[in-house]
């Protein structure tokens, strides 16, 4: 048995600070308790969370905080709600970007760009001044690519890398198909990726794709893959919005969780998609942000970027390529 004196201490690990914004919105009541749960930063890590609204959603956001409080989390450490950018990064370790208009039915996320692009300036250069070094920004807020793009501009004191958009959704709805179609369960299948922008140019691959460590593209029927499934993915947030009635929310929260918790913790040789600054690979302008086949390595996100690209795939990968370029002009107008 342990001595008397050694039982009485504690062993205390320093909490993480997570930033998130809109956080009285659809996404944010689905994500905020599975990161105060472990789910993304590990069930040893405590968190502190800081909640950022603006100022009409801000006593929701405080709703949201006593809810959190009422739910007895022993990893949650500290709630805060602000409304003022500049003490909401500070020191903040992770940063989930949510806060954005979402779209209506009928619109397109580029119609999002500039309402939306204004928010990732201010909130991009509050993160330069203020977060701490090792900060990890996640972009889910629509157009998320671009808006990613926007903030890493607005920051130029940190590198590009620590700024990412979300695509996991795209992927895990590729999965999810895949998964369907063929009665096997989604973790079976590997080497998906989706490339490009979370948009309907966007392409879901699967010329690499394995199961059971088997090629799949040769028992795919192509019919299925081109006519219907990469279409339908492309085309799924719109689909949402039509049925639901508003754009997908849980399915994105638990796309972020996949996200954040895959480049913090890594994902021991598995590909994923993340969409990150592109430094050139496969023909990309360098800064767009980019959905990549990735793997999570010590903290750190590595492209894999030695895949011959075919005929099929070479149009499909330039269509994203042009629509980020053209996005990109449009941010850059709005500096
Ligand atoms: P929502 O309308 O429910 O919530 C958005 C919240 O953001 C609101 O509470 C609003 O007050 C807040 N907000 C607005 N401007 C802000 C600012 N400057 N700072 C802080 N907060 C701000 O929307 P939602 O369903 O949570 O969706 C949020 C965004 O995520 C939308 O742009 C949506 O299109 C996008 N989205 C992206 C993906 C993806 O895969 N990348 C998936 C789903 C939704
Ligand atoms: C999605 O893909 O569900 C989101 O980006 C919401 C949207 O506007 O489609």
């Amino acid at each position: 048995m342990a001595p008397a004196s050694d039982s009485a201490i504690t062993k205390t690990v320093e909490p993480i600070k997570v930033t998130v914004t809109g956080a009285a919105g659809n996404i944010a009541y689905a994500l905020l308790w599975r990161v105060a749960h472990g789910d993304v930063f590990g069930p040893e890590q405590p968190v502190e969370l800081t909640l950022l609204e603006i100022e009409p959603a801000a006593r929701a956001a405080e709703g949201t905080a006593m809810e959190l409080g009422d739910s007895a989390l022993p990893l949650l450490r500290n709630v805060n709600v602000s409304t003022d950018q500049t003490k909401a990064f500070e020191g903040a370790n992770a940063a989930f970007l949510i806060g954005a208009k979402p779209r209506g039915k009928g619109e397109s996320r580029a119609d999002l760009l500039e309402a939306n692009g204004r928010i990732f300036i201010e909130q991009g250069r509050a993160i330069n001044d203020g977060a701490a070094d090792d900060v990890r920004v996640l972009v889910v807020g629509n157009p998320a690519n671009n808006n990613a793009y926007i903030a890493s501009k607005a920051a130029p004191d940190v590198p590009a890398e620590h700024f990412n958009a979300l695509m996991r959704l795209d992927h895990n709805r590729t999965l999810s198909n895949l998964s369907q179609k063929f009665g096997i369960n989604s973790e079976e299948f590997s080497k998906v990726v989706v490339w490009g922008n979370h948009a309907d140019t966007q392409f879901p691959d699967l010329t690499y794709a394995e199961v059971h460590g088997k090629k799949l593209i040769d028992r795919i029927d192509q019919d299925w893959y081109t006519e219907e499934l990469i279409p339908r993915v492309a085309h799924r947030g719109a689909e949402i919005i039509d049925v639901r009635g508003k754009s997908s929310a849980a399915s994105a929260a638990s796309a972020a969780v996949d996200h954040m918790r895959d480049w913090v913790q890594g994902t021991k040789g598995r590909w994923t998609t993340a969409a990150v600054p592109s430094t050139g690979e496969y023909g990309v302008d360098e800064g767009l942000v980019f959905g990549f086949p990735v793997v999570g390595v010590d903290g750190r996100w590595q492209v894999i970027d030695d895949l011959d690209i075919n005929e099929f795939q070479r149009p499909r990968i330039d269509a994203n390529i042009e629509a980020l370029r053209a996005e990109a002009k449009v941010a850059d107008g709005l500096f």
